[in-house]
């Protein structure tokens, strides 16, 4: 087990070059299911649910060789089609095996999910858009089974955005017959990552970016060949370290586009952010405005940033309201961000965050992912010594982050206890 330890108070300066994304590569090497030959991915982050990915692949009968930031996977002989609850358990995203799966092979078998610290979050999405394509769906033992013969194209609205369930459909949808229209589609930037390196298989889609997606499904793919696009998540995490550390960072390869909601907010808390060629830079202001910001699923305010701004409020001239709109459970760091000294109310969806003058170090414990780099932001913005505990979970999302802290001046170490 690791800690990460913070002396906090030295503002971030200099280049941080971001990693690829997690929540890109997780459904990409999903999709390398889809059909055999050998597909080559390159700027996977390595962490923690990459490996869990990994784990899951070969654990179906899939070859995976990895090489620093590049993986060859060849899926030419798959043995198994089920995704087995320990690696579900530590990896929901496992549950992008099932429109592979069902859509190649006619069979999945997938371990229900369950809960999980920031929500409910089922599957009913994914399994409808299934049974709408003509699988069979049913819950054996705490395993979603599905069979079908050949999937069915189909118009499938989702009640909700859901990322998870657009990217499983749109996998499926690849090889069913004819064609299946998403409605109200997740428009996240990975979905078109996706989406793209599906077309780049042969595959047929449109509209990916957009509430409507269509593809027309083909009767065989070949490998891919992507190169996993920038993570934002990541890169917002240090545009936000930047501002609130009064610091100027230059975040590279951080993709103005997929960020607006989280640019235009930086700037309403009073930071400056200017868009540069290779990145974007974040000038910390003396003073942080208070805001207010509304989690929703893309273009809205991503709630994945959600935990990292309230760590920079906390220390805003004034009162700022966050509402969480996406999961029903994600005010988790909260309790621990009042051990640093904030001044945060929960009410109901809403957190009210009365800045404080400062905030003074003492040891925490992560929760989540979001949540833990909400708290080793803190650690970096507070007086004296943050002990930020359970890193596991930062290990799950963000690559090397505390020797990425470390280079831009954060006094920052991970310590074995
Ligand atoms: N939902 C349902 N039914 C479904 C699917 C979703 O009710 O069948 C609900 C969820 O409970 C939630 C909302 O719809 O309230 C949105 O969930 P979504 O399916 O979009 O989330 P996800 O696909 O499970 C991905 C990211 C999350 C990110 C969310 C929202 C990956 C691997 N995970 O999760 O990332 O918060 O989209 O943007 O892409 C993280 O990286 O820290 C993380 C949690």
């Amino acid at each position: 087990m690791n800690k990460i330890v913070i002396h906090g108070g030295n503002p971030l300066n200099g280049t941080v070059q971001v990693s690829g994304a997690k929540n890109s590569a997780l459904p990409l090497l999903c999709a390398t299911l889809l059909t055999g030959g050998d597909h080559h991915l390159s700027n996977i982050p390595q962490l923690r649910d990459i490996r869990t990915v990994f784990e899951l692949l070969k654990t179906l009968g899939a070859e995976v060789d990895c090489s620093g930031d590049s993986a060859v996977i060849n899926a030419d002989r798959v043995e198994s089609i089920e995704a087995p609850y320990d690696l579900v358990k530590t990896m929901r995203a496992s549950v992008l095996v099932l429109g592979p799966l069902l859509a190649r092979y006619g069979h999945a078998r997938v371990s229900l999910p369950g809960g999980c610290a920031i929500g409910a979050r089922p599957i009913d999405l994914h399994l409808k858009g299934l049974a709408a394509m003509g699988a069979e769906i049913s819950l054996d033992h705490g395993y979603v089974e599905a069979r079908v013969e050949r999937l069915k194209g189909a118009t499938i609205y989702f009640d909700m955005p859901t990322v998870g369930g657009t990217e499983n459909l749109m996998m499926a949808a690849t090889l069913a017959e004819g064609t299946t229209v998403l409605e109200n589609a997740a428009c996240e930037p990975e979905i078109i990552d996706l989406a793209t390196a599906l077309n780049g298989m042969g595959a047929q889609i449109s509209g990916a970016g957009t509430d409507t997606i269509t593809i027309e499904g083909v009767d065989a793919l070949r490998p891919m060949n992507h190169r996993v696009m920038a993570d934002r998540i990541e890169a917002g995490t240090f545009m936000v370290a930047a501002a609130m550390t009064r610091g100027n960072v230059l975040v590279k390869d951080a993709d103005p586009v997929c960020l607006e909601a989280v640019i235009s907010k930086l700037r309403e808390a009073g930071a400056q952010v200017d868009l540069c060629e290779d990145g974007i830079r974040v000038k910390g202001a003396e003073e942080i405005l208070p805001i207010q910001i509304k989690t929703s699923p893309h273009p809205g305010f991503p709630t994945d940033m959600q935990a990292q701004f309230m760590a920079m409020l906390t220390l805003a001239n004034g009162t700022s309201v966050i509402a969480e709109n996406v999961f029903e459970n994600r005010f988790m760091h909260v309790c621990e961000l009042q051990r640093l000294g904030s001044n945060i109310r929960i009410d109901g969806k809403q957190a009210l965050v009365e800045g404080v003058d400062m905030l003074l170090g003492a040891p925490v414990m992560a929760t989540d992912l979001r949540a833990s780099a909400s708290l080793v932001l803190a650690g970096l913005a507070a007086d004296n010594t943050t002990e930020v505990s359970r890193i596991y979970h930062l290990d799950r999302g963000y690559e090397r982050l505390e020797e990425k802290l470390l280079a831009l001046g954060a006094d920052i170490q991970r310590v074995a206890i």
